[in-house]
C-alpha cells in the first residue's frame, strides 16, 4: 500500500426534503449568494421554487445565473465571474449536476483571480483563493459534489480541461435521492457509467496490499449494477436511488482510491471525445472502458481475474484467465446495453475522422494511464477498437 493523506471535508447532507433547508444551511457562511443552475430541469421539477423560498426565508440575498450546459462552457464562467465581482458575491450555490457544480467551482476561482480563469485550467496560473461553493445535487454521476475537481470546456480551442485543488471542494452538498426521479433515463445511465468509471480508474492498479480498498471498490460496483437494474424497471424506487446517490459520492471523493496508484486513461481519452463531439461524459466512458479493458488486461491478469469473479460474478476454471476476463468484459458491456448506454462510437455517430487528432491531444506529448502507460499509438488503437 502507498503512503497517503486523506481529507474530505465536504459535509454530505443526505435524504428526503433536505434541500428545503438550504437557506439555513448557507446562513453561517454568507449573506450574498450566486444561485447557479442549468438549463431548466430545476424549474420544471419545482426545485427552483423550493430553493428560492428557503433562501428568502433565511434572509439571504441572491443573484441568479442559469443556463449551464452539459460539458460546461468557459463563456458562462466568465459571465459568472463578472457578476460575482460586480455584486460582491460571497458564496456560490450550485443546484444541478456535475456541469453546474464544475461551472460554479470555476466561477469561485475566477472571482478571486485577477486574470482569465482559463489560465488556471491551462496550467499557466495557480489558484490561490476561491469563494466557498455548496451544492444541491440533482444527478448522481460526476461526484463533483464532494470532489476537488472541475472540468470546463473552451469551445474556441476545443479543449476540455480539468483542474483539481482543495480550494474548490464544496463546503457542503445536499444529496436528496428524490430529486433524481425527474432525470431522463439516459441521464441516469450516463451517471451510472461515470461513477463506475471513477471506481475503475482507482481499482485497476499494480499497487499490492490494498485488500480493504479492493473490497470497497468491488462492493460499490456491485451495489451500483444491482440498483441500476432495479431503476430500469422501477424508476421511482427511492431506496435504489438512495444507493446510487450514495455510491456516486463515495466513488469520487477518493476514499476508494487511497494508498493506490490510479489509472485515469479512460477519463483522459473521454475528455477528447466530449470536447470534440459534445457527447455525454458517461456515454463516452461506456464506449471506451470495455475497449480499454481488452487492450490492457494482460498487464495485470490477477487484478482482472479478481474483477471477473468479485464484480461480474464470472465462475469457471482459473486455468483459463483470458476466457474468464473476456466473459467479464462482455458482461460489463451487456450491463451497459441493458441500462441503455452506447458501447461503440458508431452508436453515437462518431467515425474515424478525428481519431488521430484525439489520440495526439490525449497522449501526444506524454503517456496516460497507470496500469499500462499509453502513448498516442496505444490510444489510437483503443479508439479504433471502440469504433464498431
Ligand atoms: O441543465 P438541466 O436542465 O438541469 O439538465 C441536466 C443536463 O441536461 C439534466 N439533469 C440534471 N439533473 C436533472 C436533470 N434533468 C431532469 N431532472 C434532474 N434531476 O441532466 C443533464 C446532464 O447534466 P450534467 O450536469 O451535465 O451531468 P453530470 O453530472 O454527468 O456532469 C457531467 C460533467 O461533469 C464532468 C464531466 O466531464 C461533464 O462535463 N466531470 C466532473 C468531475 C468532477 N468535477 O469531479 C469528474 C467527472 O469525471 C467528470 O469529468
Ligand atoms: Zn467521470
Amino acid at each position: 500500500m502507498n503512503n497517503y493523506e486523506f481529507l474530505c471535508p465536504t459535509k454530505i447532507i443526505f435524504g428526503k426534503d433536505t434541500h428545503k433547508e438550504i437557506g439555513a444551511r448557507i446562513k453561517p457562511y454568507a449573506d450574498k449568494v450566486l444561485f447557479h443552475y442549468g438549463g431548466g430541469s430545476i424549474k420544471a421539477s419545482g426545485l427552483y421554487d423550493d430553493v428560492v423560498a428557503s433562501l428568502k426565508e433565511a434572509g439571504i440575498q441572491f443573484e441568479e445565473l442559469g443556463g449551464v450546459k452539459p460539458n460546461p462552457r468557459l463563456e458562462l464562467v466568465h459571465e459568472g465571474v463578472k457578476l460575482c465581482r460586480e455584486k460582491g458575491i460571497e458564496f456560490i450555490l450550485a443546484v444541478g449536476g456535475g456541469s453546474v457544480i464544475d461551472s460554479a467551482k470555476a466561477i469561485a476561482m475566477g472571482a478571486c483571480y485577477d486574470g482569465d480563469v482559463w489560465d488556471i485550467y491551462s496550467g499557466e496560473a495557480e489558484a490561490k483563493k476561491a469563494l466557498p461553493v455548496a451544492t444541491i445535487l440533482t444527478i448522481p454521476a460526476a461526484g463533483s459534489e464532494s470532489s476537488p475537481s472541475s472540468v470546463i470546456t473552451n469551445y474556441a480551442t476545443k479543449r476540455k480541461v480539468g483542474h483539481t485543488t482543495e480550494l474548490i471542494r464544496p463546503v457542503f452538498s445536499i444529496t436528496n435521492p428524490e430529486l433524481c426521479m425527474t432525470l431522463p433515463k439516459n441521464q441516469m445511465a450516463n451517471g451510472v457509467s461515470d461513477m463506475m468509471s471513477h471506481i475503475f480508474e482507482r481499482y485497476f492498479t499494480h499497487t499490492q496490499h490494498t485488500d480493504l480498498t479492493d473490497s470497497l471498490c468491488e462492493a460499490t460496483l456491485r451495489t451500483i449494477t444491482k440498483n441500476a437494474r432495479i431503476l430500469v424497471r422501477d424508476y421511482e424506487n427511492y431506496n435504489a436511488w438512495a444507493e446510487i446517490v450514495q455510491c456516486g459520492s463515495f466513488a469520487h471523493n477518493d476514499f476508494l482510491g487511497v494508498g493506490r496508484d490510479q489509472d485515469w486513461a479512460c477519463h483522459a481519452m473521454e475528455h477528447e471525445l466530449s470536447a470534440i463531439y459534445d457527447i455525454p461524459h458517461g456515454a463516452g466512458l461506456s464506449i471506451l472502458t470495455p475497449a480499454w479493458m481488452r487492450y490492457v488486461y494482460k498487464e495485470n491478469f490477477p487484478m482482472f481475474m479478481q474483477f471477473a469473479v468479485n464484480v461480474m460474478g464470472v465462475s469457471g476454471t482459473f486455468r483459463t484467465p483470458d476466457e474468464m476476463i473476456n466473459v467479464a468484459i462482455d458482461r460489463l458491456e451487456s450491463f451497459y446495453r441493458e441500462i441503455g448506454l452506447p458501447v461503440r462510437l458508431c452508436e453515437v455517430n462518431i467515425d474515424a475522422t478525428h481519431l488521430q487528432h484525439m489520440a495526439d491531444m490525449a497522449a501526444g506529448t506524454k503517456t496516460i494511464g497507470g496500469l499500462k502507460k499509453l502513448n498516442a499509438d496505444d490510444v489510437l488503437s483503443i479508439y479504433r477498437m471502440a469504433l464498431k
